[in-house]
């Protein structure tokens, strides 16, 4: 989903020509489209008064900020050294033929992204899924489906 001009007119009305103000509106845009498209980009650093390349900057610096559209649900999957000999691959796979497509992508109704990672620092935990924020340890393969209808609950509540 991408902003309409005047969904970005209002995301920065009260933040214009204040420069500090650069990653709360970042943000509050990552928050209501799941990513930061370019159009918004420019719009930012007109509206805050910032060159475009520093608003590029503190884009790509911050791991919570995206370029590409991403899902309105993040599953994320670790496959650093604990998870990965615990069985993540298996995990990551169930993931990917559940939902129907690679890590790294988005389904094509937008509703979600696939990610792997390399370490999300709760080994003990391992093997290790974050889907919306919420960790899910000791993952199995049979577990996925029971995650992705929790999401689908919580969606239609
Ligand atoms: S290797 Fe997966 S949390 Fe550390």
């Amino acid at each position: 989903m991408c902003p309409s001009p005047n969904e970005l007119k209002a995301l920065t009305a009260k933040t214009r020509g204040r420069r500090r103000a650069l990653i709360q509106v970042l943000q509050d845009i990552q928050d209501r489209f799941h990513w930061l498209p370019p159009e918004a980009l420019e719009h930012v650093a007109e509206a805050l008064g910032v060159p475009l390349v520093q608003v590029y900057g503190v884009a790509t610096f911050y791991r919570s900020f995206s370029l590409s559209p991403r899902g309105r649900h993040i599953c994320t999957v670790c496959l650093g050294t604990a998870c990965h000999v615990r069985g993540g691959g298996a995990v990551l796979d169930e993931f990917e033929r559940k939902l129907g497509v690679a890590a790294g992508g988005t389904t094509p109704d937008g509703a979600y992204t696939l990610e792997r990672v390399n370490c999300l620092g709760a080994c003990a935990l391992a093997p290790l899924a974050v889907v919306d924020g919420r960790y899910y340890g000791q993952m199995t393969q049979a577990k996925v489906e029971g995650v992705l209808a929790e999401i689908k609950k919580d969606r239609a509540a």
